[in-house]
């Protein structure tokens, strides 16, 4: 007695401290399935000592507390949570139940759980009104201007809409979205986002709504709730919102399914559990619904979900293995990774060997020592992480972990800036492996793009004393090549002929190459617009700098920073004599009327050429896309276009301009 007294206090208190981070804080400590199998403990507990159910259980409550950032808003529906199970045997039982309960023929909507951040969204005469996010259940946070960023969330309604009505779905990061972010942020050197579904709920949070709008997030909705709606089941329902321009997972891809029987619902989560990995986005199960209100009304609700509805969810693949040893890589930049080296262990269909620790901070956070055993997941993400320790495993010898001080390649100090996670060696000019890594750098394709020298070959060049700096590769001989490692005649030309070629590469992407920490190629780019001139931007003021679009305070400084060093200078006036661009190429006529639009081209036209009407997007600052995008912001239509093309415009109400109209907007 007394021992379950303990216990139920021991895990409302932890459950309540896990949802606060998981909610609040946007940070989860355990894996759902941990969370789930503490809650369904503490629930069996509860149920049998009721006298020592607190009144604040987290198994009466939906969800976490709300931040303050934003306006507070009651829900009118409150915004209940899904019974969770992970085996079939559940599942089978809820369809037993509901059979039993109802004495019906039933029937049931199988449905994606998509991975991200439950929205509610009321339209009042077809309008949108607001975008509330579920906050603790009762009450959630007005995101309306993050929401309103998503392209598929519809503003105005069409067909015959509810006068009064919220629909609620599932806002969620598309994984090529996310790739794209996590990629702009390795090539400036910012630590990487570990997850989806967190960075979905972090972006809707920001307060700064340009944020959202660039990310890309996206939207499915899965319910709808309103006073004086005719249709009587989900199914139609949900369908019917199609009609008023809501993106609604279709059956022809099997995103929704209607079934009346066990078979089929056991058919659907098989089908998902495999082919969830070829989703471009991310669900963590499949969930399965009573189709028609009455039985749902029938069914009812618990104090924390409905009756009507369960979740099955996938179990991420986890296994154990021993972490061996954590050792550092030194990025271009001087940014320190620490790795986890392991035990090669088989997860997902892929042996792993190594994972990112990230930065000090997780290690500090994981607790992580060497010689652990660990636990690897790899759920829907692609890379491998270390979700926890086996601390019974733990030798009896081990010692706390302590991070390095010192750079593991050069010996440097190393640093870490207020507010950043990444510790950074600075010896920034005399470090071997950051030296390599800057001239790799430099000559990658999306920077100077030297065809006929590899990433291999920088390291016979710089460890053969030919090169120190980028600038030296410009000073590079045919006789001191040939005859090194791999270095025959032909590769000897094919590379100084890449390099000679390089020089006519324009100022944008020289400036790229230089590897100024922060400084990605889209940077770049709107530095070498505003400035135009490598010694403008030399010479630019902290203010001047920042009161570019899109640079803020640390980038500017890290320009300062990286002109300030004579050596950084000096590479910038050898490369200038070998006749490398440091000047923005005026094209006649040239504008920025079109920048940040992206124009997809199709047809035939009267006063352009196809290839006439690109260039001249490009001239005017616009982008030319070949595909139809939700980013497109237009379609020039020409005539005889492709019907296919039109109707996926339409389809994600792209605007579609004639020649005139284009020609109109570029004056
Ligand atoms: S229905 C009354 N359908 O899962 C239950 N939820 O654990 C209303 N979710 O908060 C939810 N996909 O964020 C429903 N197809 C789907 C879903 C879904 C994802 C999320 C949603 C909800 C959580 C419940």
């Amino acid at each position: 007695m007394i021992d379950a007294k303990k216990r139920i206090e021991e895990l409302t208190l932890q459950l309540q401290d896990y949802n606060y981070n998981y909610y609040v804080l946007d940070n989860s400590l355990i894996t759902d399935f941990e969370f789930d199998t503490l809650l369904k403990e503490l629930q069996d507990l509860e149920e049998k000592y009721p006298e020592f159910a607190s009144e604040n259980s987290p198994t009466k409550r939906v969800g976490g507390e709300v931040t303050k950032k934003f306006e507070q808003v009651i829900h009118k529906y409150p915004m209940l949570s899904l019974s969770n199970s992970y085996s079939k045997e559940d599942i089978i039982d809820f369809e037993t139940r509901i059979k039993k309960l109802t004495n019906d023929e039933i029937e049931y909507v199988c449905e994606l759980k998509y991975d991200g951040v439950a929205i509610g969204i009321q339209y009042v005469n077809g309008v949108f009104h607001q975008a509330v996010t579920r906050g603790d259940g009762t009450k959630g946070e007005n995101v309306s201007t993050n929401v309103k960023t998503i392209k598929t969330i519809p503003l105005k309604l069409r067909g015959d809409f509810p006068k009064d009505f919220e629909i609620r779905g599932e806002i969620f990061f598309p994984l090529e979205n996310f790739e794209r972010l996590n990629k702009s942020r390795e090539e400036n050197d910012e630590p990487l986002y570990a997850n989806p579904r967190n960075t979905a709920s972090g972006t809707l949070k920001s307060l700064d709504s340009s944020i959202a709008a660039k990310r890309g997030l996206d939207c499915y909705l899965y319910g709808i709730y309103g006073d004086n709606i005719e249709i009587d089941n989900h199914y139609e329902l949900v369908k019917k919102a199609k009609d008023w321009g809501f993106k609604i997972p279709l059956e022809e891809n099997n995103y929704i399914k209607k079934t009346s029987s066990i078979e089929g619902i056991l058919e659907f989560i098989d089908y998902w559990a495999e082919e969830r990995k070829n989703l471009p986005f991310e669900i963590d199960g499949v969930v399965i619904k009573v189709n028609h209100y009455d039985n749902q009304n029938r069914l009812g609700y618990t104090a924390k979900s409905p009756r009507w509805a369960i979740a099955y969810k996938f179990k991420a693949e986890r296994v154990s293995t021993i972490l061996e040893k954590i050792t550092y890589q030194v990025g271009r930049t001087g940014a320190i990774t620490p790795v986890a080296n392991l035990t090669p262990v088989q997860l997902g269909g892929t042996t792993v060997k190594r994972a990112s620790l990230h930065n000090a901070d997780i290690i500090e956070k994981l607790e992580v020592r060497e010689g652990d055993t660990i636990f690897v997941e790899k759920g829907g993400e692609i890379i491998p992480k270390i979700v926890g320790i086996d601390f019974d495993k733990r030798p009896t010898n081990s010692i706390p972990f302590q991070y390095i001080t010192n750079c593991p390649e050069c010996n440097a100090p190393l640093e870490r800036q207020e507010g950043e996670a990444n510790h950074y060696c600075v010896n920034e000019n005399g470090c071997a492996t950051q030296i390599k890594g800057k001239i790799q750098h430099f000559i990658a394709r999306k920077a100077m793009n030297i065809d006929g020298l590899g990433t291999e070959t920088i390291v016979v060049l710089y460890d053969n004393g030919l090169i120190k700096n980028i600038s030296d590769l410009y000073s590079l001989h045919y006789d001191e090549l040939i005859g090194l490692d791999r270095m025959a005649e032909k590769s000897v030309n094919n590379m100084l002929d890449g390099i000679e070629t390089s020089k006519k590469i324009p100022f944008e992407k020289v400036l790229f190459a230089l590897g100024i920490r922060f400084v990605g190629d889209t940077v770049a780019k709107k530095l070498a617009r505003n400035f135009k001139t490598i010694d403008n931007i030399i010479s630019a003021s902290f203010e001047s700098l920042i009161e570019v679009d899109e640079i803020g305070d640390r980038i500017a400084q890290s320009l300062i920073n990286f002109f300030a060093k004579q050596e950084n200078q000096l590479i910038v006036e050898k490369l200038k004599q070998k006749d490398l661009k440091f000047e923005v190429e005026e094209v006649e006529g040239a504008t920025n009327t079109l920048e940040g639009m992206i124009f997809v081209v199709s047809g035939v036209f009267n006063q352009f050429s196809r290839d006439e009407l690109k260039k001249s997007i490009d001239k005017n600052g616009g982008k030319v896309s070949s595909s139809i995008s939700s980013k497109t912001s237009y379609l020039v239509a020409g005539d005889n276009m492709g019907p296919a093309k039109l109707k996926k415009a339409e389809k994600l109400e792209v605007k579609i301009i004639s020649e005139e109209e284009y020609i109109k907007l570029i004056k």
